[in-house]
């Protein structure tokens, strides 16, 4: 937690003296099944170097000075043992443990709430089962949320893209413009928030980008890595196991 990361502002008046101090709050939902991924364990719980996936993932926002205070979502049966989970890998930015919904908006939703709004400037929301994400990538996302309002972490596609029908190819796609949401997604509180209040919450809602797009805001964008996958298949784990295993055994940074 660096102070000059902070922005202090302090009104003097004749005989009183207020004091506010902005943060930097990151959301980590990990409240999902894992259906996709078919183990009765949700994969955000299956170890790697003998540590659950989701604590490499706190670890990451634990260690980057952008991020002042984080938020869990959890599956309500996880809660209640996670702070002494928190404790025993000195997780000190874990600041609450909330109980997410049954979709990640409502989960999302759930760890907004839980946010003190007199004291949070910009909410990170990242996905428990992205454990690949750098510190550069979190504070550059961070950063550009500050100066614009609203900041998504995006990936280009190294693909060719093929649009098909009936099984054959009909078109080829200029990639030149796309790109993949990725997490962190970076807002100021306000803005998220009111994305949340004017927006109906479905399954169709995937990010918090969408939302926001909604309310016709534009977002900016920070061009991340590759390696910053969401844990979704079994392919992805040994993907992650193998990177971070690297990481653990060099000097090889993400
Ligand atoms: N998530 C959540 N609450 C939900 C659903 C998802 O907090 N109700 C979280 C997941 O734990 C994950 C992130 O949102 O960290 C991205 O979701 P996804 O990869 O789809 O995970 P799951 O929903 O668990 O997997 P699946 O869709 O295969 O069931
Ligand atoms: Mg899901």
């Amino acid at each position: 937690m660096k102070s000059e990361k902070r922005k202090v502002i302090i009104h003097f008046s004749l005989f009183t003296f207020h004091f506010s101090l902005f943060m930097n709050s990151a959301i980590i939902v990990a409240a999902g099944s894992g259906t996709r991924f078919g183990t009765k364990t949700p994969k955000q719980f299956l170890e790697i170097l003998g540590k659950p996936l989701v604590i490499h993932t706190l670890e990451r926002f634990e260690s980057c000075p952008a991020i002042d205070e984080i938020i869990i979502v959890l599956s309500l049966e996880e809660t209640a043992g996670f702070r002494q989970t928190a404790e025993k890998y000195n997780l000190k930015k874990l600041a609450k443990i909330v109980a997410g919904g049954d979709t990640r908006a409502a989960s999302v939703l759930n760890g907004l709430n839980a946010i003190d709004s007199q004291k949070c400037e910009i909410v990170a929301v990242h996905d428990g089962a992205r454990p690949l994400v750098s510190i550069r990538e979190i504070s550059a996302t961070v950063e550009k949320a500050r100066e614009t309002g609203a900041a998504c972490l995006v990936a280009s596609i190294p693909d060719t893209i093929k649009e098909v029908a009936d099984g054959k190819i009909v078109g080829t796609i200029d990639r030149s413009n796309l790109r993949r949401a990725l997490t962190p997604q970076c807002f100021r509180l306000e803005i998220l928030k009111r994305a949340f209040a004017e927006n109906e919450i479905s399954e169709i809602v995937t990010d918090e980008c969408f939302l926001v797009e909604k309310l016709g805001y534009e977002i900016a964008t920070v061009e991340g890595g590759a390696q910053n996958i969401k844990i979704t298949n079994r392919e992805d784990f040994v993907f992650a196991e193998n990177l971070l295993k690297q990481l653990e055994d060099s000097e090889f940074r993400i």
